[in-house]
């Protein structure tokens, strides 16, 4: 660590096991609005810093890095990290980080969660009881879904989507999944996965969950056509990135009964949503909360910290997106 401590601007207060660590180890100033900086908040606190820690709302590209001179290092506290222009970073010799793996149970879990609400109705349920429509037991109320013995289909098979794997084994599913790569025979085995193309785990699939990164390629990967291929009965589940489901075009296909229900936990232009979606009844809509359990926000903070940290002790980032931008001759 160098002699004067770097100055690191945090774009949000962060649990206290990262922001404990940042002000050890740094000058660290943190935004402290409850709501994401604007652009030009964000380029007036990255100005005069050595380093960022940045949140998914804050977008990190060669603008803002031309604008913050100093920066050397960007944290994100999130795994996703469609918000950061990787390839500029590089250029300007900046290093990016992230934070796999620490979330990977937590957001599987909700996936789950969104799964089972979804099929079941459960937040209709909910809506019913608070507004008082609840007349009494019916038997023709509120029929949902099966979900034991539904065959899955998870579209995106890295860490996160094996572990809805994982959970699926109880309730007894057939799981398929669709991925550029195939796991191995030993994965596969164990989680009783079967790899099949995209079109075909769509036209199976009782419920399709989405769990790949954003990238050009998966953008609008669920478009018109693709809800076209699901059966009529079928749910779609989200909690990877909005912008990989065409929304507008899901909209159209859960009010003609193309698919029977979502469960959305990101949406294409957050906070927004699309027009028409919040008002259908087979949906359940949640605000991008995929990671927010206490103990992994507190560990995705700590390893955002211990990123930035590592970069001023002369390390390379145990989580560096982009580790070439070190050794970028200059
Ligand atoms: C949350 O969405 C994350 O990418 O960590």
């Amino acid at each position: 660590m160098r002699h004067s401590k770097p100055r690191v601007f945090v774009t949000r207060v962060i649990p206290d096991a990262g922001l404990t660590l940042l002000e050890k180890h740094t000058d660290a100033d943190v935004w402290p609005h409850d709501r994401a900086p604007t652009r030009e908040e964000l380029v007036r606190g990255a100005k005069n810093a050595d380093a960022l820690v940045t949140l998914l709302t804050e977008k990190v590209d060669a603008d803002v890095l031309a604008a913050a001179p100093r920066v050397r290092i960007v944290a994100n506290v999130a795994v996703g990290f469609d918000n950061f222009d990787v390839a500029a970073a590089t250029k300007a010799g900046v290093v990016m980080t992230n934070t796999p793996g620490v979330l990977d149970d937590t957001t599987a879990d909700l996936a789950f969660a969104l799964l089972l609400c979804t099929a079941r109705r459960l937040a209709e349920g909910d809506r019913l009881m608070r507004t008082g429509a609840w007349d009494g037991w019916g038997i023709m109320q509120l029929l949902g879904h099966d979900v034991h013995h539904a065959t899955l289909g998870i579209v995106g098979f890295g860490r996160i989507g094996r572990g809805v794997a994982r959970r699926a084994l109880g309730f007894d599913m057939t799981v398929l999944y669709a991925d550029e790569f195939p796991a191995s025979p030993e994965v596969e085995r164990e989680l009783h996965v079967t790899r099949v193309p995209l079109d075909e785990l769509l036209a199976r699939s009782d419920f399709v969950t989405l769990h790949t990164p954003l990238l050009p390629g998966t953008k609008h990967l669920i478009n018109a056509q693709s809800l076209e291929k699901m059966k009529r009965t079928a749910c779609l589940i989200n909690t990877s990135r909005g912008p990989v489901i065409d929304e507008a075009a899901l909209v159209q296909a859960l009010r003609s009964g193309t698919i029977a229900g979502a469960g959305l936990d990101v949406y294409e232009h957050e906070p927004k949503m699309a027009p028409g979606l919040a008002e259908l009844d087979n949906v359940v809509i949640l605000p991008h909360i995929g990671s927010a359990s206490y103990a992994t926000r507190g560990k995705m903070a700590q390893m955002a910290a211990s990123n930035v940290i590592a970069f001023f002790e002369g390390k390379t980032p145990p989580n560096a997106l982009n580790p070439e931008a070190l050794t970028r001759p200059t």
